[in-house]
């Protein structure tokens, strides 16, 4: 039985170091090229399992030369892949982004087999999320997955954190079973249809997000830490303040700290103040799965 059980997309990432992005029609050249180990739902297993939980990761690789590797380097992380197969005639996730000196990231996600997991799929593992005491989703997976995944957590009794990136349309059946929801400010603005800035305006979205059935929220606010809000209270939670190096991440292991202190036993708001230290280490160094901290540095900050 794994702590936590992460459903998920896993990604070969193709990092361009850029001084600037290119406008529509441009070239721009003298970029630096380098692959790392991403994916949303991959980096956060990894995060939990780097963060001392025991956990399973559930996603598909394609039948090319891409996923065999990344799932190796999610094994010697420690994390149970065996629910995790090759879709045939499928490309493994990739996802090109770049990243400009002030370390901020654009991604565009070719996401290959990561639309291959089916509700079916998640059928065939529900002993493990049965098992499990929290259930991870991202939305890179296709949306029926992650609801099929929710509904078996929580007839079960495992606590359901859903990080809505990228932002999607998710049914009422999926909001309502979300112990919390974790959405950025950009996250929150698609869900409410109005524009969300900065802890005011996170705090006065708050109870709206709440209204559309989450049992609880979080909204995380990058360098300015994030809000845990439970329909009776809304609290900020701080993160430290460290040099920014590449952002790519930062919200993985912030879902993924998250997840491994609710499954260790942490009340929600002492498991956000930790995730806020964790997300805050991964930006100050490169790429996703390689930013992730350890306990020691998370305990430095
Ligand atoms: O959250 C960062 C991740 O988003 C990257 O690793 C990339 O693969 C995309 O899924």
């Amino acid at each position: 039985m794994a702590d936590v059980f992460v459903v998920g997309s896993i990604n070969q990432d193709f990092v361009l170091k850029v001084e600037r992005r290119p406008e529509p029609g441009e070239t721009v050249t003298d970029a630096a090229l380098s692959t790392h180990n991403g994916g949303k739902g991959a980096n956060q297993a990894a995060a939990v399992a780097l963060l001392g939980a025991s956990v399973a990761f559930l996603g598909r690789v394609g039948d090319d030369d891409l996923g065999e590797p990344l799932l190796n380097a999610l094994r010697e992380k420690g994390v149970e892949t065996a629910f995790t197969k090759e879709a045939s005639d499928a490309q493994t996730g990739a996802a090109f982004i770049t990243v400009t000196p002030d370390g901020e990231n654009a991604i565009v996600v070719a996401p290959g087999a990561n639309r291959r997991l089916t509700p079916e799929d998640v059928d065939a593992a529900a002993d493990g999320i049965r098992e499990a005491r929290v259930l991870v989703a991202q939305m890179e997976i296709p949306a029926e997955s992650v609801l099929r995944a929710a509904e078996i957590a929580d007839a079960a009794e495992t606590r359901v954190v859903l990080n809505l990136a990228p932002p999607r349309d998710v049914p009422t059946a999926l909001l309502e079973r979300l112990n919390p929801l974790v959405v950025n400010e950009h996250e929150a603005a698609f869900l409410l249809g109005r524009k969300v800035e900065g802890e005011e305006g996170a705090r006065s979205v708050a109870q709206g997000l709440l209204a559309l059935g989450p049992r609880s929220l979080v909204i995380t606010l990058g360098a300015e830490g994030a809000l845990v809000a439970d329909g009776e209270t809304v609290t900020r939670v701080p993160a430290p303040q460290v040099e920014v190096v590449d952002t790519t991440g930062a919200g993985d292991a912030f879902v993924g700290a998250l997840a491994a202190r609710l499954a260790l036993g942490d009340p929600l708001p002492d498991a956000v103040a930790y995730a806020a230290r964790a997300g805050a280490a991964a930006v100050t160094k490169e790429g996703a799965q390689g930013a992730l901290p350890t306990p020691e540095i998370v305990a430095a900050l």
